[in-house]
């Protein structure tokens, strides 16, 4: 008999839901994606029914639905802690305790209702711990038979950071870090200071931080004041941090700004001010201490599993600068990263770490290979659906039959400058669109990085974008061993392709540097010559793949700009109709969903969102 398990995380940031059967993974998805509510923390009503349908059950299927943490563990940490500070924190207390009873405490009752409303029976219901469930999701996806095992993130229950090992179907934990003491917090509150949002603006904070002085004097001063004043580093990578200066634990914010502002000589940065050399120096400065820690923690956990291969997940693993840094130091022959290394990702490794415990870690696959799929996890669109959305738009549009034909238009429209939205097949899994729901571009076009940045992102114009190369073809171009499929690694841009720097380079401000062309691909070099690489697999993702293949074979060159296919602040698309609507919100030039090509230029303007109300009412 076959046994299904529904993973669930939800109620804090980025809710989830994934589908194991037998250990397989079916499906998953994030919930914001359906309710086009960025970062969406509400019960993923509408990503389950999605995982379920996928694999054709329901709720009354299902052997049991396993939540990404322990509610009433994270209750008794926020208790203690409160306790151990009071009588600081009772305004926060006062205010963070309705919500807790409300919706976290109760995480229970709440949960049997909501799968009620999917017309589940009383489900069986699991509380996987939660670094055991990102533990899951980095571990059993990953082709290694074993491996050494990091987590680190914000704060679960009470670990901030975990490191295991796992060998077949087990795992097990050696060494924890536990609250207040936190890697991801301690991000975080940098990326507060830095005028950024706390668990989203974590990314830009990263992409900020190449635009600092390596060399500078301040860059230097900064990374002392962290070294001697925020944090002490000890040799095996664990952290204490200087409470002093933090107010997260029983405060409503991350940090002491009067305190912040005199150890650095520098006020908080309001948000969407101009970003100037001082805050790019901060972001290295932070930067440099947390890929010494991830580097030490590394090494720990090399010695502590005597392993050779390294799999990681939790929020800071989506560091792709610190990633890339470790792995060409070569701690570990090969590392593996959860594309979903999040909370949402929480979902997979409470349905896999459910699964695994059940059957008493016998039954892992014995398939090789990376179990992701690519991360192409969530639903998939048929030409009756693109069809049905573009009669409702009275969208014109021309159908290919032939798929060759489609990539060869594509790829010259690409070389002509032109930005094309790219739709096709199962949804992402995870902060990154790999290819199915991407804007792509031509990253030879000097002016492409600010034409996407401010016409199509409507995003900060120092954010760089990524390429999607073909595997076999991204050794000539960058300094990375082996693939990187979710565009988790940040690498050198080869020496060959780079372009020399103008004199006093270093001193420009940073949008003069943008007009900087560092190399022959320079829409994905960034301003120290690296890349947020994805390596394109033709089995795993054949129809992309032809693309870029499609590309190569007009211009020579085997990669394309791959950016995610939405605007600021707005989930990726999911639907042919939010995929339709984007990109007529947009200056993008073409889209291209399945078979069917849209141009701008021949779409009747877009009506404002009454009208379709007004419209969807008469349907
Ligand atoms: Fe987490």
């Amino acid at each position: 008999m076959t046994k299904a398990i529904l993973g669930v995380s939800a109620f804090y940031h980025d809710s989830a839901a994934a589908l194991i059967v037998d250990g397989e993974i079916v499906a998953a998805a994030h919930e914001e994606r359906f309710t086009r509510k960025k970062h969406d923390a509400s019960f993923p009503s509408n990503a389950c029914a999605y995982v379920l349908d996928e694999g054709g059950l329901t709720v009354s299927d299902l052997a049991a639905v396993a939540f990404y943490d322990k509610p009433y563990i994270k209750f008794e940490r926020l208790l203690e802690t409160y306790h151990a500070y009071a009588p600081k924190g009772l305004r926060s207390f006062l205010s963070a305790m309705p919500v807790w009873i409300k919706e976290k405490l109760l995480t229970r009752q709440i949960l049997k209702a909501e799968l009620a409303e999917l017309g589940g029976d009383n489900p069986l219901l699991l509380f996987p711990e939660h670094h055991l469930s990102h533990a899951a999701s980095a571990f059993y996806p990953s082709p290694f038979e074993e491996a050494a095992i990091l987590t680190i993130d914000g704060v679960g229950e009470w670990a901030t950071t975990t490191i295991g090992r796992g060998d077949g179907g087990q795992i097990e934990i050696f060494r924890e870090l536990e609250f207040p003491h936190s890697l991801g917090l301690l991000y975080s509150a940098f990326t507060y200071y830095c005028g950024f949002k706390v668990n989203s603006g974590e990314y830009k904070l990263m992409g900020l931080s190449p635009y600092g002085a390596p060399d500078g004097e301040r860059t230097r001063k900064f990374e002392s004041a962290i070294r001697d004043e925020l944090v002490d580093i000890r040799p095996d990578g664990s952290i204490l941090l200087n409470m002093t200066y933090f107010n997260y634990a029983t405060g409503l914010t991350m940090c002491h700004d009067d305190r912040w502002e005199t150890l650095f000589g520098l006020p908080p940065r309001p948000r969407e001010s101009e970003l100037t050399q001082p805050y790019m120096d901060l972001a290295l400065a932070i930067q440099q201490v947390t890929e010494d820690i991830v580097l030490k923690l590394a090494v720990t956990a090399r010695e502590l599993s005597g392993s050779e291969r390294l799999v990681m997940a939790g929020g800071v693993a989506l560091n792709c600068v610190a990633n890339g840094k470790l792995k060409r130091k070569g701690v570990f022959k090969d590392i593996w990263i959860q594309p979903a290394a999040g909370d949402a990702g929480g979902a997979l490794g409470a349905a896999l770490a459910a699964w695994y415990i059940w059957t008493d870690g016998a039954k892992r696959p014995a398939r090789q290979g990376d179990r992701m799929r690519g991360a192409l996890l969530g639903p998939e669109y048929g030409a009756p659906d693109i069809e049905r959305a573009a009669r409702k738009y009275g969208a014109p549009n021309r159908r290919y039959t032939d798929y060759d034909t489609l990539c060869k238009d594509v790829a010259r429209l690409l070389t002509e400058g032109r930005v094309v939205g790219w739709f096709q097949g199962r949804m992402e899994y995870g902060p990154r669109a790999l290819g199915a729901r991407s804007i792509l571009g031509d990253p030879r076009h000097p002016e492409m990085q600010k034409r996407l940045n401010l016409k199509i992102k409507h995003r900060e114009g120092f954010r760089p974008f990524a390429p999607s190369a073909l595997e076999e073809d991204s050794p000539e171009y960058f300094d990375l061993e082996g693939p990187s499929p979710y565009m988790l690694v940040v690498a050198p841009v080869k020496e060959s392709h780079r372009n020399p720097e103008p004199e006093g380079y270093e001193k420009l401000p940073l949008l003069e540097r943008l007009y900087h062309v560092p190399s022959d691909v320079p829409a994905i070099t960034h301003v120290d010559y690296s890349a947020r690489v994805q390596t394109v697999n033709r089995e795993t993702n054949e129809r992309y793949w032809l693309l870029i293949q499609a590309f190569k074979e007009l211009t020579g060159c085997s990669m394309i700009i791959n950016t995610s296919f939405n605007v600021r602040g707005e989930p990726i698309v999911c639907t042919p109709e939010d995929a339709y609507r984007c990109f007529m919100r947009t200056e993008m030039d073409y889209l291209v969903m399945g078979d069917f090509l849209f141009e701008k230029s021949l779409q009747p303007p877009l009506k404002e969102a009454s009208d379709w109300r007004e419209e969807f009412e008469l349907d």
